[in-house]
């Protein structure tokens, strides 16, 4: 079973639709969702405390965003609460924001570039996975421009001149 001896996501969708080339197979739609939300690295940036608890976080706690930001030329980007984004957002809109760069506005360090090689069945499944845990409330900051100092921490993403 995906997650690390986890509890499997609770409702389950009828079985996989077929797929066009490269997707994960699983009992459900779910399942694969929890599965390639871990390996496709969502939870390193969208989880809090992901990578500090060695990936230990329970489902419930799981894709409700991260408060330290991502600051690069791009300004400071914040790994948005996934779990309530779902709740407004349409499947059909949720792929398309996963193959578009967010219309070409989404900003870095949100690989773009790896989403949107995903197979359609495979951006269904993490949406159905992160709806099934229900909506979680968490405080992410908004997104900041280039030059404004963030309130709270965050990460450079730029590379930096040796000393
Ligand atoms: C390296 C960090 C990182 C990883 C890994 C990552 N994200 Fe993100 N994600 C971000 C950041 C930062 C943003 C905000 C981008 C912006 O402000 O334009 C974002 C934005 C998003 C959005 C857009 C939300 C909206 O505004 O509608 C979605 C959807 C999303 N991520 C899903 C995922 C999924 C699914 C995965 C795993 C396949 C993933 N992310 C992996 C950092 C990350």
């Amino acid at each position: 079973m995906a997650g690390g001896g986890a509890a499997p996501a609770t409702s389950t969708s009828e079985a996989m639709p077929p797929v066009n080339g490269p997707a994960i197979a699983a009992t459900s739609m779910e399942q694969a969702g929890e599965y390639l939300t871990i390996v496709g690295g969502c939870n390193d940036c969208h989880t809090q405390g992901w990578s500090e608890s060695d990936g230990k976080v329970a489902p419930a706690d799981r894709l409700a965003g991260m408060n330290v930001g991502f600051r690069g030329p791009w300004g400071t980007s914040y790994g948005k609460n996934l779990r309530t984004i779902v709740q407004r957002q349409t499947e059909d809109r949720w792929v398309q924001v996963l193959t578009t760069a967010d219309g070409g506005d989404g900003k870095p360090p949100m690989p773009w570039w790896n989403t949107r090689q995903m197979s359609d069945r495979d951006l269904r499944a993490m949406y159905r996975y992160i709806k099934s845990l229900g909506p979680k409330l968490n405080g992410v900051p908004r997104s900041l421009p280039p030059g404004k100092e963030p309130s709270g921490p965050y990460i450079w993403v730029a590379p930096q001149p040796p000393k």
